[in-house]
């Protein structure tokens, strides 16, 4: 048994609900009930609570592994996060409080957002962009890039929004993968005190991209001297945002969109080398992150909800921009990092606009924590009244750390399970209504059905297993772009009929779920999903590497962190120089969420007798463990002269 999963099977502490905010709770014993007597009726009334043109006709064709959702309905994404709130009361209300940062500050009401979105929506139209055509999306997190995201809603076309933390290379992978026709970026955002040249990686990629047509550049450092030249904009093919909008018309009717047309495609690691473009549908996705919002997050109207997730990732698509803004909220938007200019920025943005909500991963909470209660304690955060994580298991400890200094042991907190495919919160409880235990995302939210299973895909009741999900559920990815059969192969083939989420978990006698992580060859480092063979084939591209094999290694603050064992072309030594230049050979291939912490070279890597690398031995070599059984290796004694290896080094 993992350290980890005997840490869990002793907590026993338990969180009830506070009966004051049970009495004003958006969640309801009654939502359990109405989604376990009948799933699809329960999700036909969360589907009515958005703004359709037309209504559907058949809730859920089920052909498995495809699902339709809402299937005879059109609607479109972007009026609903805007033109019915400005029939309201919210016309104008907040939608977006931004702080860049340097500093530099912005309010956007619903009145103005829409203005915007219908701007950069015409202007998108008069380069050509058709309902269907993809728009890469590259940008820091400025307000530009939900504009951008609901522009492309707006006219049918489908986003890509890449991370602007991703290299030029991981650029150009996924606009050719979609064959994007037109790219939104920035000049440059601030990250750190110091500007990320967007453009210039934007350049390099679309070098060879011929699919792109158009650069659309938000001028992120406006007044900077030199700007254009920083920007260095190509006749022809790239345009200033702020042009374009400035000469385009505020008004531009939503395009009614089929419930099952394509709303984005996000890429994410798999288990290969190459990316996968999970595909987002529109009705089904738009009802079930617009439901989460509302009973995870316990929305109200005066709620200021900060979700700190970058628009890189599934959670700034779903709880940053589509959940929030589907449901009339003000949501504050965070440029930089969290320890810029002082490691208490958090503190301070929670205490100025009063957010009441927050939202974060794991791997930030265990950073504020070696960082210490002296600084949030600094602030006023009598404003939050609940908090909530995402992206990787939660320690306990860090959980208690959470509740104690950030939530003053007042705020609920929510531990949601989810997955870029699911689209939306899926396992998580609902505040006000379940009781919480320390690092248990606790249980399944209503009209989602997940069930643990063996090895053999028999279902058990209670135990250590794999997490499926045997029903389809609304905001459920609907393939991998351009590869259905991969997508029936990842998702579908291990258990047949169940979709299959890479997790392991242990559900206990209350039937509470506790995630233990991949089980799979993707890794989950700072709460970004990293595949190890992506990380494996950067390296081996390199012109000195012969082989490599990565692991995730435990980390105290990120989870997990990358070790790296290479094995060198004949002739070429070892160095530390090379160490570094193989780890920034990584980061120019993927981006620098993918440096690996630790580079070891071999003579050799160990491998079963039919030719596998055995991770599992590299991965014991790694944290430093007893070796385990080596009985299948084909040479067993390279693990033990790796293992001298790596700890003399660590020595
Ligand atoms: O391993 C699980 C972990 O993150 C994976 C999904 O990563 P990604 O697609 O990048 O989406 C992250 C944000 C939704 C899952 O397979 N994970 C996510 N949430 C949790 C989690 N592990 C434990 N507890 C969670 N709450």
């Amino acid at each position: 048994m993992t350290d980890q999963l005997s840490t869990l099977l002793s907590e026993s502490r338990r969180f009830p609900p506070h009966p004051a905010f049970a009495a004003a709770a958006n969640g309801t014993p009654e939502l359990y009930r109405a989604g376990q007597a009948d799933r699809l009726r329960f999700w036909e009334s969360q589907a009515r609570e958005l703004e359709w043109m037309t209504p559907w006709t058949t809730v859920l064709d089920w052909k498995p592994p495809h699902a339709r959702w809402f299937d005879g309905g059109t609607l479109n994404v972007s009026s609903n996060c805007l033109d019915r709130h400005l029939r309201t009361a919210r016309r104008n209300k907040a939608a977006i409080i931004w702080e860049g940062e340097p500093g530099d500050r912005r309010t956007i009401t619903y009145w103005e957002l829409h203005r915007e979105v219908c701007r950069a929506a015409n202007a998108l139209k008069a380069l050509g962009v058709k309902k269907g055509d993809r728009v890469a999306i590259y940008l820091p997190m400025i307000p530009e890039a939900a504009v951008a995201m609901l522009a492309c809603a707006r006219i049918g076309a489908v986003h890509s929004v890449v991370f602007g933390g991703f290299s030029a290379e991981s650029l150009r992978d996924r606009i050719n993968d979609a064959r994007a026709v037109c790219l939104i970026t920035a000049d440059g955002g601030y990250r750190r005190g110091s500007v990320l040249p967007l453009k210039r990686f934007a350049d390099e990629a679309i070098a060879a991209c011929p699919s792109i047509r158009d650069v659309v550049v938000v001028q992120r450092r406006p007044g900077s001297p030199g700007d254009e030249a920083f920007a260095n904009m190509t006749e022809g093919r790239d345009h200033w945002w702020h042009r374009l909008l400035d000469k385009a018309d505020p008004d531009c009717p939503p395009e009614p969109q089929e419930a099952e047309d394509l709303l984005f495609i996000l890429y994410t690691s798999g288990t290969t080398g190459k990316p996968k473009g999970i595909v987002h549908s529109t009705g089904g996705y738009l009802t079930q992150v617009a439901t989460t919002m509302r009973y995870v997050f316990d929305l109200k109207e005066d709620d200021l909800f900060w979700c700190t997730a970058d628009i890189g990732w599934v959670t700034g698509h779903s709880y940053v921009v589509y959940g929030p803004l589907a449901n009339g909220a003000t949501v504050l938007m965070y440029e930089g990092a969290p320890d810029w200019p002082e490691r208490d920025r958090f503190w301070k943005i929670v205490a100025r606009y009063g957010v009441t909500v927050f939202y974060t991963a794991p791997t930030a909470i265990r950073a504020f924590m070696k960082w210490g209660e002296s600084l949030p304690a600094k602030h006023d955060l009598s404003t939050l009244r609940l908090l909530g994580t995402v992206g990787e298991p939660i320690n306990p400890e860090a959980w208690i750390w959470y509740h104690k200094y950030i939530g003053r042991e007042r705020c609920p907190i929510v531990d949601t399970w989810w997955q870029t495919e699911t689209g939306a919160i899926m396992i998580t409880p609902l505040p006000g209504v379940v009781t919480t235990k320390p690092g248990s995302a606790t249980i399944p939210f209503p009209g989602i059905t997940v069930d643990l299973v063996d090895q053999k895909g028999a279902v058990i009741p209670t135990g250590g297993g794999l997490l499926t999900i045997p029903d389809p559920w609304p905001s459920m990815l609907r393939t991998i772009w351009g590869d259905d059969e991969r997508y029936r192969e990842t998702y579908w083939s291990k258990f047949p009929g169940r979709y299959f989420a890479g997790d392991g978990a242990k559900l206990d006698d209350d039937g509470y779920w506790w995630i233990l992580g991949r089980v799979d060859d993707v890794l989950n480092v700072a709460g970004h999903r990293i595949g190890t063979m992506e990380v494996e084939s950067a390296l081996v591209d390199h012109p000195w590497v012969a082989e490599a094999a990565v692991v995730g290694k435990a980390h105290e603050l990120k989870g997990h962190a990358l070790a790296a064992f290479v094995t060198l072309k004949d002739g070429q030594r070892g160095t530390a120089e090379l160490k570094d230049d193989l780890k920034d050979h990584v980061v120019r291939k993927i981006g620098a969420i993918a440096r690996p912490d630790d580079i070891i070279f071999s003579a050799d890597l160990p491998k079963t007798r039919s030719g596998k690398i055995m991770r599992r031995l590299l991965k014991d070599i790694a944290e430093g463990r007893a070796l385990g059984d080596t009985t299948t290796l084909a040479d067993p004694t390279v693990v033990n002269r790796l293992k001298e290896m790596y700890e003399g080094e660590e020595g």
